[in-house]
């Protein structure tokens, strides 16, 4: 597999051609941003241990019946997936209120719902990824009304599932982002990545944060979190 011209730059990642105009190349990076890239830093390590978690829990996924993009690790930082056009949405999946979560109706963090909550932002840095409700995404025609029933459909199985593999690994899986995206014939498959960058992941003995919020938040040990977190995954996916 050929890596072409670099076709994207995130903030994250860097995306990239290949030989086969079906698969994409991307490149896990260590910068962190928050609050819409305001703030900046570096992760040391970060983009390996985010590429090996998302491939672990996409094959995951996967066998357990939900399509990914991913179909192959490459390197310690760069895994071949497969093309899509992403859907310009961000599918949030909360269990537990924290973030804007908070922020917006002035609660505390750590309230366990009943049930999962979802919600959706529009996918636009320029106007800082706005919470959209289904009939502005339906008049936006941002998906359809049947792209929005599966994306619901797989992003509740995605909780049930990464709930009950977190909760193996001591982890309490509080809150987390999707992206998914249309392959050529319209399927809607995972896209993107799941990491301690996209998820809230808290010791469940503890409490502590083991994720982007203490980049976030300026809580310190980020490196020791993300490092802590690979490490329950890999000792619990071997076990
Ligand atoms: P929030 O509470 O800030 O809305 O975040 C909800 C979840 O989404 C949390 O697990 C972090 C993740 N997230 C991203 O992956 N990208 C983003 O740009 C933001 C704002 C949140
Ligand atoms: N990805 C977001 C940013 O752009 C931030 C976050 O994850 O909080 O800066």
């Amino acid at each position: 597999m050929y890596k072409m011209e670099l076709l994207y730059e995130g903030k994250a990642k860097k995306v990239y051609a290949t030989d086969d105009p079906a698969l994409l190349i991307v490149d896990y990076k260590d910068d962190a941003t928050a609050f819409n890239g305001v703030k900046k830093g570096t992760i040391r390590g970060k983009g390996v241990i985010n590429n090996r978690m998302s491939n672990r829990l996409m094959k995951r996924l996967e066998a357990s019946g939900i399509p990914t993009h991913f179909v192959e690790e490459l390197s310690e930082r760069e895994t071949l997936v497969k093309k899509v056009s992403i859907v310009p949405l961000e599918v949030i999946v909360r269990n537990i209120s924290a973030g804007s979560f908070c922020k917006r109706y002035g609660v505390e963090e750590g309230i366990v719902f009943d049930e999962p909550t979802m919600e959706f932002s529009y996918k636009n840095d320029a106007l800082n990824d706005p919470l959209i409700c289904v009939p502005h995404i339906l008049a936006m025609k941002l998906a359809t009304r049947e792209e929005i029933a599966q994306i619901e459909r797989y992003a509740l199985g995605v909780n049930e599932a990464l709930r009950e593999f977190w909760s193996g690994c001591g982890v309490t899986l509080v809150d987390f982002k999707l992206e998914f995206g249309r392959l050529p014939d319209g399927t809607i498959i995972l896209a993107d990545e799941i990491s301690p960058d996209t998820c809230r992941l808290w010791d469940s003995a503890t409490g502590k944060k083991l994720d982007k919020d203490r980049f976030r938040q300026d809580l310190g040990g980020v490196e020791d979190a993300y490092t802590e977190v690979m490490r329950r995954l890999t000792a619990h996916d071997h076990a």
